[in-house]
């Protein structure tokens, strides 16, 4: 067992927003002439890049989220970077950044969370350390193609929830007035283009007083897709029901929790989820790696309002699963399915 005997950063971790805190080390990888280099660590917060880099102007640009965690004997552990690393390299192979392997990956996590084990939150706070891995394609370059020289960077924050307030429910607003993707666009990649072209839904929603929007196939407009933060998920009766679009991102956190529902004896369907199956609903919740799973209590239809729940707790069925999810990166419940990867500091 690797006890994490580290001094911790001098950090209120229990009141931590999901925010930028500057830590110690961030690392970073260039490719040059076709091959990755080695990787250094670098206590720069700047990136020196070239102002024709097609990262600016073509949105070359492909990034991840995971984090880590104290578990409560004191280890360092992320949680199934080895998934983060296929999404990416999936990411990278559409957009056509050179590939980026699960090894180099995982060295880049184990190196940068074990250099930066001061700010990995004590355990028993609800706070986690956010990894956020991004990759751009950089030199000079002003005809549009891909780039020739790329930068692979992974820096971490420590974070508290996403939505204030923590694991307490929000309301949500369906757009119908704009879309986050197209439908045979990369709606399915976790590219940065997808989120500015959802900050316009995300806007339109917080001047509502919704901190959350929920979109819907950009296509047709009748199936769910995903909330702009994260994806969806339904409880009905037994059932935990997630959209299959291909236009969503698929979420490890959703992936995981289907598995776990079916643990607990539920039934898990990933299908079309037309948005009149709204009113059949009992919890539904937003699930990811920042969202965790955030309930939601009420989303808003062409002025109808569905109600799931009370907006003061989750549901009984929401409650178990973040439950279940947490406690396992924690340590706390067995991880039977080898999720937790060790970070020996
Ligand atoms: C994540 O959940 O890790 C994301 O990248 C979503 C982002 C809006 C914070």
């Amino acid at each position: 067992m690797n006890k994490a005997k580290v001094q911790k950063a001098n950090i209120d971790w229990k009141n931590l927003p999901f925010g930028y805190v500057k830590t110690d080390y961030n690392i970073r990888y260039y490719y040059k002439n076709g091959q990755w280099s080695a990787g250094e660590l670098s206590s720069d917060e700047i990136i020196p890049l070239h102002m024709a880099a097609p990262c600016l102007h073509y949105g070359q640009e492909a990034f991840e989220g995971l984090k880590a965690f104290e578990t409560v004997d004191g280890r360092i552990v992320a949680f199934r970077p080895d998934e983060n690393a296929k999404r990416l390299e999936r990411s990278c192979e559409r957009i056509f950044i050179p590939k980026i392997s699960e090894n180099m990956f995982l060295d880049a996590i184990k190196r940068v969370v074990a250099a930066n084990a001061r700010f990995v939150p004590p355990f028993g706070t609800g706070a986690s350390l956010y990894i956020r891995p991004l990759v751009i394609g950089t030199g000079a370059k002003v005809g549009l193609g891909p780039a020739e020289e790329y930068l692979f960077i992974v820096f971490v924050t420590p974070v508290g929830p996403y939505y204030k307030g923590g694991f307490k429910p929000v309301r949500a607003l369906v757009i119908e007035e704009f879309d986050r993707a197209a439908p045979q666009g990369v709606g399915d990649c976790k590219v940065g283009g997808n989120y500015a072209a959802g900050l316009r839904g995300s806007e339109y929603g917080h001047k509502r007083n919704f901190p959350i929007v929920l979109y819907l196939d950009p296509k047709e407009k009748r199936y769910i897709d995903e909330f702009s933060t994260s994806n969806f998920v339904a409880i009905k009766g037994s059932t935990y029901i997630s959209p299959d679009s291909p236009t969503i991102l698929q979420s490890i956190t959703n992936k995981s929790l289907g598995v776990i529902a079916e643990e607990l004896g539920m039934n898990v369907e990933r299908r079309q989820v037309d948005i009149a199956e709204l009113e059949l609903f009992d919890e539904v919740g937003a699930v990811g790696t920042a969202a965790v799973i955030t309930p939601v209590y009420s989303i808003t239809y062409r002025e109808k309002e569905y109600i799931f729940g009370t907006p003061d707790a989750a549901g009984p069925v929401i409650t178990k699963l973040y439950d279940r999810l947490t406690k396992i990166q924690t340590g706390e419940v067995e991880d039977t399915h080898g999720w937790l990867f060790e970070i020996e500091v």
